[in-house]
């Protein structure tokens, strides 16, 4: 099981570093910790694995505002994620843009999150395999990439797939390519175990929840194997 936390624009260098050395990761579970590009000299501090948000598909260049793969393996940043909602909704991010971030990032021997999931409109229009199987098939296939399903509708609504709804989306990404699928979108302490039990789900990737060592942990420990 792997337990992604995602900061997002949250926690500078003083709370990266108050989080981290708080918080205990139990064993049986690899954590991933993905801080803002700021945060992450001081994360990879600590020795724990850290992965950026996002990453550049070029390892130099005149790209203001990014930030390269070949930048991030100097600072012992283990991988990226690439392909956020949040950053195809806000920024532009395309399949095509995604797909060229992680195959330059596994070029440079970093691990990748790619994320992919339907919108709610998507998904009321009995879309979603479409969207999946669209946004899936571009990604390069690598033992280094782990894909993490986040319906765009359960991101930080508190709105989270089913453990069915969930089930079904993974075995679908898992019946296009062998890969494991995180499942991300609202898990809570309250939810994690349920999410996880599903024998397609291979970890999360948690945003809000990350951000508080004790629900972390909490998560965390719901990876357990029993
Ligand atoms: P959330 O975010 O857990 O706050 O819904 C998940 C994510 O965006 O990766």
């Amino acid at each position: 099981m792997l337990i992604a936390a995602n900061w997002k624009m949250y926690k500078g260098r003083r709370e990266t570093r108050e989080f981290l050395e708080h918080f205990e990761p139990p064993a049986g579970v690899d954590v991933v910790i993905c801080p803002s590009f700021t945060s992450l000299a001081a994360a990879v501090e600590t020795g724990r694995t850290i992965y950026a948000q996002n990453v550049h598909w070029e390892n130099q260049g005149a790209y203001t505002g990014e930030v390269s793969p070949e930048m991030l393996v100097e600072l012992g940043v283990a991988g990226s994620i690439v392909g956020h909602s949040e950053r195809r909704q806000y920024f532009g991010e395309t399949d095509e843009t995604t797909a060229k971030r992680a195959e330059a990032a596994l070029a440079a021997g970093l691990g990748v999150i790619a994320c992919v999931g339907e919108t709610e409109e998507q998904r009321e229009a009995g879309e979603m395999e479409d969207v999946l199987r669209r946004q899936v098939g571009v990604l390069p296939r690598h033992d280094r990439l782990v894909i993490a399903y986040e319906p765009v509708w359960a991101i930080g609504t508190g709105k989270n797939a089913t453990p069915e709804m969930c089930h079904h989306a993974h075995s679908f990404i898992k019946s296009l390519t062998d890969v494991q699928v995180l499942y991300g979108g609202s898990v809570k302490p309250d939810n994690a175990a349920a999410l996880l039990s599903q024998s397609s789900v291979d970890g999360a990737l948690v945003g809000g929840a990350s951000l508080d060592v004790d629900s972390f942990t909490a998560i965390c420990r719901a990876a357990i194997p029993s």
